[in-house]
C-alpha cells in the first residue's frame, strides 16, 4: 500500500462521512478516506455488491483497495449498509458517488443523483452538506440543492458542494493519495472547511464556485479526449505517409508545452468516463447555443478508429465472412476489468455481425456476451485463427511468444491496435504485422509528388506571388 503513496499521508481532522455508492469512485473514496483517518459509512443499494462488501470482498479489480478494505472494513473507520437511516445517524457530511450514465443523445442521466440526495436528506436530522463527487454538468449542484431542500425535515439546512473526482481506473488508490489537484466548488464560505478539511492541507487545492468546479471535470476529460483523438489523427496520417507515429508523437510530446501523456494512438478511447464526459460537454455547450466543434471532432475521430481496424482486416483477409479472428484484450484499458465502451468488445461485436467467428482472451475482463467465445489462455485463443487483433495494452501481451502464436494460428495476420508488438522482435516470424500509425503504405509516389510540385515555379504559385 505504501507504494501507492508518494510520501506518508499527513493527518486530517477526523470527520464522520457517509459515502453513497460503492462503484469505482465511491469505494475508492470510502477506503481512502478511512485510511486518512475519517470514519466512513458507505451506502450501497445493489444487494449482490453489498453482500460482497459485507464479506470483505472487493467487487472491482483495483490495485490497493483490497489492502485498505482488509485494514478498515468492519472497524469504526469503515462500514457498509443499504440503510440510509442507519448511515445518516449523526452524520453531516455526505459524498454522492452514484453513476451519471449517458442517455442515447449524450445528455447525462442524473436521476440516480436526485434519488440519492433525496434519500439522505430525508434521513438527516441535522444540517447536511452534500458533496457531489459524481461527474455532472455545470448547474447540477445548484439544481440539486433546490431539489434536496424539498425533502429536508423542518429546520434542516442543505448545502451542496462540488468536489469532482479525477482518479483513473486501475490507478484509483494511487491517484487518490497523489492528486494533481483537489477541486472544491462551494458558494457557502461557512461550509468550505468541512469539504477542504477532508483532505490533507498540503494537497494542491483549487477553490472556486460550484459551476466552475463542475466544468473543470468536463473540460479536463474533454481535453484528454481531444489529445487522444489528435494522436489518432496523426497516426492515420503517418500510415498514409509511411511515417512512424511512435517517433512522430514522441517528438511532439517532448515539447514541454505539449507533454507526452495521452498521445498514444490506438483503437480509440473507451471506458465509462471519456466518451461520456465528451458527450456531456457537447450536450452542455449545445444547451447554451454553442456547437463545441473541437469536442465534436474528437468524437468523430474516435468513432473512425474502429472503422480503420475493420478496414485493415479487410485489406489483409479479403472478405471477413466465415473467418476466424482472435481478439486479445477486452478491458477498455490495461489494469482494469471494466468493459464499458471497450474498443475490444466493440470490435468483437462488429466482427460477429460480419459473420466472423470471434474468440477472445483478457487477463481480467469476462463480459457476458454471445458475440464471441472467451478463452482463458491466449495461445489457446489463437488456435486456427486467420488473424489476431491485440486491443488492450496489457503488459503480458508485450511478452507473448510470437513463434508459438504463429504455430497455433492458421493465418499470419497480426493487427496490433495498441502498438505492443516490437516490429524487430517479430521480424523472424512469418507474420504480417499491422500496427497503428506504423507506415502501412509502401507506395510513396503520391506522397512525394505534392512537395515536389510545391517546390517548382509552376503557374498557380507565380500567380499567387504576383497578386
Ligand atoms: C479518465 C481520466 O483519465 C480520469 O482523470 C478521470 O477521473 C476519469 O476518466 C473519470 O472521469 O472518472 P479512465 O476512464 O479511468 O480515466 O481512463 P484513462 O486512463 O483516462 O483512459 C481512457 C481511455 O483512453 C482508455 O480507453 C485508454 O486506452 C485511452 N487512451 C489513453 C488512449 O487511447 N491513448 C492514450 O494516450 C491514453
Amino acid at each position: 500500500m505504501d507504494s501507492l503513496k508518494k510520501t506518508s499521508v499527513p493527518s486530517v481532522r477526523a470527520t464522520k462521512v457517509c459515502v453513497v455508492g460503492a462503484g469505482y469512485v465511491g469505494l475508492t473514496a470510502a477506503v481512502c478516506l478511512a485510511e486518512l483517518g475519517h470514519s466512513v459509512v458507505c451506502v450501497e443499494s445493489n444487494p449482490q455488491r453489498l453482500a460482497a462488501l459485507l464479506r470483505g470482498e472487493v467487487p472491482i479489480h483495483e490495485p490497493g483497495i483490497d489492502e485498505l478494505m482488509n485494514r478498515h472494513a468492519g472497524t469504526e473507520r469503515l462500514s457498509f449498509t443499504d440503510d440510509v437511516e442507519v448511515a445518516m445517524d449523526d452524520v453531516q457530511v455526505v459524498l454522492l458517488c452514484v453513476g451519471t450514465p449517458p442517455r442515447p443523445d449524450g445528455e447525462p442521466d442524473l436521476r440516480q443523483l436526485g434519488r440519492a440526495a433525496a434519500g439522505v436528506v430525508s434521513a438527516a436530522r441535522g444540517d447536511v452538506l452534500l458533496i457531489v463527487k459524481s461527474t455532472v454538468p455545470p448547474g447540477s449542484c445548484e439544481a440539486l440543492e433546490l431539489l434536496a431542500a424539498g425533502h429536508a425535515r423542518e429546520g434542516v439546512n442543505v448545502v451542496v458542494a462540488s468536489n469532482p473526482e479525477f482518479l483513473r481506473e486501475g490507478q484509483a488508490v494511487w491517484d487518490f493519495f497523489n492528486p494533481d489537484r483537489v477541486v472544491v466548488g462551494i458558494d457557502d464560505p461557512q461550509m468550505q472547511d468541512l469539504v477542504t478539511g477532508l483532505y490533507p492541507a498540503q494537497w494542491p487545492l483549487v477553490l472556486c464556485d460550484r459551476r466552475s468546479a463542475e466544468l473543470v471535470k468536463y473540460a479536463a476529460n474533454t481535453f484528454l479526449a481531444v489529445k487522444i483523438s489528435f494522436a489518432n489523427e496523426v497516426a492515420q496520417l503517418c500510415e498514409a505517409l509511411g511515417a512512424d507515429s511512435q517517433k512522430v508523437l514522441a517528438g511532439v510530446g517532448l515539447d514541454a508545452r505539449i507533454g507526452g501523456a495521452f498521445l498514444s494512438p490506438g483503437p480509440g478511447f473507451g471506458g465509462s468516463c471519456l466518451p461520456k464526459d465528451l458527450g456531456g460537454f457537447i450536450a452542455v455547450a449545445q444547451s447554451v447555443g454553442q456547437s463545441a466543434p473541437l469536442a465534436r471532432a474528437a468524437q468523430v475521430v474516435n468513432s473512425e478508429a474502429l472503422d480503420s481496424i475493420l478496414r485493415k482486416l479487410e485489406v489483409a483477409l479479403g472478405s471477413l465472412q466465415g473467418k476466424r479472428i482472435t481478439i486479445l484484450g477486452l478491458a477498455f484499458k490495461p489494469g482494469t476489468g471494466d468493459v464499458r465502451f471497450s474498443p475490444g468488445l466493440g470490435l468483437g461485436e462488429a466482427l460477429a455481425q460480419r459473420g466472423v467467428l470471434v474468440r477472445a482472451h483478457d487477463p481480467v475482463a469476462a463480459p457476458v456476451t454471445t458475440s464471441m467465445e472467451l478463452v482463458s489462455d491466449p495461445y489457446q485463443a489463437v488456435v486456427g485463427a486467420d488473424a489476431l487483433v491485440i486491443m488492450t495494452a496489457w503488459p503480458q501481451y508485450r511478452e507473448l511468444d510470437h513463434e508459438r502464436l504463429r504455430e497455433e494460428m492458421k493465418g499470419h495476420v497480426v493487427l496490433d491496435a495498441v502498438n505492443v508488438v516490437g516490429i524487430d522482435e517479430v521480424a523472424h516470424v512469418d507474420f504480417d504485422v499491422y500496427g497503428v500509425g506504423r507506415g502501412l503504405s509502401t507506395d510513396f509516389a503520391p506522397v512525394l509528388w505534392p512537395p515536389l510540385e510545391w517546390m517548382l515555379d509552376s503557374e498557380p504559385h507565380n500567380a499567387a506571388v504576383s497578386r
